[in-house]
């Protein structure tokens, strides 16, 4: 008995990290018309590398990454071998979006029988995942889950606990939730899961999930324990979501005033980077504004992050997400709650003061009435 106490909490010594970037991203077109949705920056960062620098806390050293034949050279630009991240990455194909279990089957090859951490790529958890890997590497698990509660359980897998907080039964997507706890895209994995995913059949919308894989293995007898997180959670399929996690994110900026500031005015935590200039511009945090970029007789109100290269003239912009390269101009009104994609023109003709909210594609050209 004692023996095999021992056995069942043994620790867990190979732990590897998977990262789920393919997917079409339909939710964020037209920006994902021309870019991975996971590589969208949010506070000027792209939201990928939240997970990947997450995974290195945690003192993952072997990453592989999940892409789509669409997406996936971009990404390898972007996160490159992982060495700046200080870990090591490995890239895997899925050739169809066939479901989260069928992109864990397709890692198996780099998974071997390692136990795994398995990251959605745009999801941004609050606080990392250091103190529950820790809990996991102490073994006895045979699956690991996180929860948080949400509005709408219906478009997330949806958890049903047991008077003594036990897993009951786990559902994607149900039309008639259970409760209100939706599975946050972290998970933790022994290498069961492998055959859990192979015995599942493809779900109603056509994907082999992996909450049926989990609850394969809950119906098995498999320990599998649930973790409510602490701290807010994101899944940043959606123009909303992606700007509620700007905003969240902005609001933990450490100031920095490194660009130019010519009769300029910064006010609350505002990053401002190496190279770019400020010419009679107020800048109201929380903000971002990176490097090249220009902004002239503006201002840029809270919850806004430009990237690189980008010029802001005559114009108001509040709580908005700009990417690289974009020029909005000559804009009497404001714009507001708006994500312009990569080398977007912006600008109005008729002079009338009013509000906008724009989702413009990359290298869009608009010029508005
Ligand atoms: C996926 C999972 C779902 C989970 C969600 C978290 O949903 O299938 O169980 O709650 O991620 O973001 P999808 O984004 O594929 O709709």
């Amino acid at each position: 008995m004692i023996a095999l106490a021992t056995t069942l909490r043994a620790r867990v010594e190979k732990l590897k990290g998977l990262i789920l970037s393919g997917g079409r991203g339909t939710r964020l077109r037209p920006i994902t018309h021309t870019s991975a949705k996971q590589l969208v920056p949010v506070a000027n960062k792209p939201v990928l590398f939240y997970g990947i620098e997450a995974m290195a806390a945690a003192g993952i050293e072997e990453v592989g990454i999940i892409i789509a034949p669409e997406t996936g050279d971009e990404i390898r630009e972007a996160a490159g071998d992982g060495s700046r991240f200080g870990i090591k990455i490995e890239y895997i194909v899925q050739d169809d979006p066939l479901g989260l279990a069928h992109a864990v089957l397709t890692a198996e090859p780099f998974l071997g029988d390692s136990s795994f951490v398995m990251y959605l790529g745009d999801n941004l958890l609050q606080g990392g995942i250091d103190q529950l890997v820790d809990e996991f590497r102490t073994g006895g698990r045979d699956a690991m889950i996180l929860l948080t509660e949400v509005e709408d359980p219906e478009n997330y897998g949806v958890a049903e606990l047991g008077p003594d907080g036990g897993i009951i039964r786990l559902v994607e997507k149900p039309s008639d939730p259970q409760s209100n706890l939706a599975l946050v895209g972290v998970y933790m994995f022994t290498s069961q899961i492998h055959a859990a995913a192979k015995a599942i059949e493809p779900s109603p919308r056509g994907e082999l999930e992996i909450t049926d894989a989990i609850q394969y293995i809950v119906d098995g007898g498999g320990r599998v324990e649930p973790h409510i997180v602490e701290g807010w959670w994101k899944d940043t399929g959606r123009l909303d979501d992606m700007l509620e996690a700007n905003r969240l994110i902005l609001g933990a900026l450490t100031p920095r005033v490194e660009g130019e500031l010519i009769d300029s005015q910064v006010e609350g935590p505002v990053v401002i980077e190496p190279g770019a200039k400020l010419e009679r511009a107020t800048v109201r945090g929380p903000a971002i504004i990176g490097s090249g970029t220009h902004l002239i007789d503006c201002y840029v109100g809270p919850y806004s992050a430009i990237a690189e290269d980008c010029v802001i003239e005559r114009a108001e912009i509040e709580h908005s997400i700009l990417l690289s390269g974009s020029i909005v101009r000559d804009m009497p009104g404001r714009m507001e709650s708006s994500l312009l994609g990569r080398n977007v023109i912006v600008t109005q003709d008729d002079r009338q003061p009013r509000a906008y909210r724009l989702m413009l594609g990359d290298n869009s050209s608009v010029g508005l009435p």
